[in-house]
């Protein structure tokens, strides 16, 4: 039944854009920024817009630009709600989870709007995986050789092939991101990502594979890398 024409699992998506771009350095907040003339909120909006899979979006901005994002997202038919942030990347997660309608129990997808370039095949196989196994993170190797280090000094390699850099979008049934989520709340634990409190709460988590242009958008070489990733693509087209 896959590909078939109506939504077998219709996801809804959460759109992280509710930090600050501090590494950015710019005046605006970094999903408000344009790669080649549009927003990369817009950009990771209309990836997840174009997925079969993906019924709802849910977009979680500053306090402050929710009418900013509302106008800019506004030919994005599937957006059901934009809500403002919190101080931490769970606190945003949260405050997007909350927007959820009620009964719906399939697989919630969350994804840093500073990854424009996802590609619509990754979402749908995170969706895939994420309803089969209850969890599924997108990874991609590690390239460099990583040392554990302690006041200056290396105390150890870490064997490279055990490691793998996650991305987004990371995608959960609705219950297993809950629950786990409610646990790390609950016992005052800051989570990096959305797996890591799945983990953490003993879940199994899924391991999908992620692309190198899904990178993330932290500096400004890296929105000088992505205008590059674009202009190569039109000239390939
Ligand atoms: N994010 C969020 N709420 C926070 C922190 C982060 O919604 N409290 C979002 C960011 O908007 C981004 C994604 O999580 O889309 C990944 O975070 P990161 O790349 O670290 O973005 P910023 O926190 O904005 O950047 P910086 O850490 O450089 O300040
Ligand atoms: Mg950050």
């Amino acid at each position: 039944m896959q590909g078939a024409h109506r939504p077998l699992m219709p996801a809804l998506a959460i759109l992280v854009a509710a930090g600050r771009g501090e590494r950015m350095g710019a005046a605006r907040p970094k999903a408000f920024l344009e790669l080649a003339g549009q927003s990369l909120l817009l950009r990771s909006a209309l990836v997840f817009e174009a997925v079969e899979d993906v019924a709802h979006l849910v977009v979680v901005v500053p306090g402050g630009e929710e009418a900013n994002a509302r106008s800019l997202l506004s030919g994005v038919s599937k957006l059901r709600s934009v809500v403002a942030g919190g101080a931490r990347r769970q606190d945003s997660v949260l405050a997007g989870l909350r927007e959820a309608p009620m009964g719906f129990e399939d697989v919630v997808l969350v994804h840093d709007a500073a990854r424009p370039l996802v590609d619509t095949g990754l979402v749908a196989s995170v969706i895939r995986s994420a309803a089969a196994v209850g969890a599924a993170v997108p990874v991609v190797p590690v390239v460099d050789t990583v040392k554990r280090l302690r006041d200056g000094r290396v105390v150890e390699t870490i064997d490279r092939s055990e490691l793998g850099a996650a991305q987004t979008p990371q995608g959960f049934r609705r219950a297993v991101l809950e629950r786990a989520f409610e646990s790390a709340f609950a016992s005052g634990l800051t989570v990096t990502d959305e797996s890591m409190a799945v983990e953490r709460a003993g879940g199994v988590v899924a391991v999908v594979a992620g692309s190198l242009r899904n990178r993330k958008i932290t500096t400004p070489e890296d929105l000088v890398w992505a205008a590059g990733e674009l202009a190569r693509e039109v000239a390939r087209s």
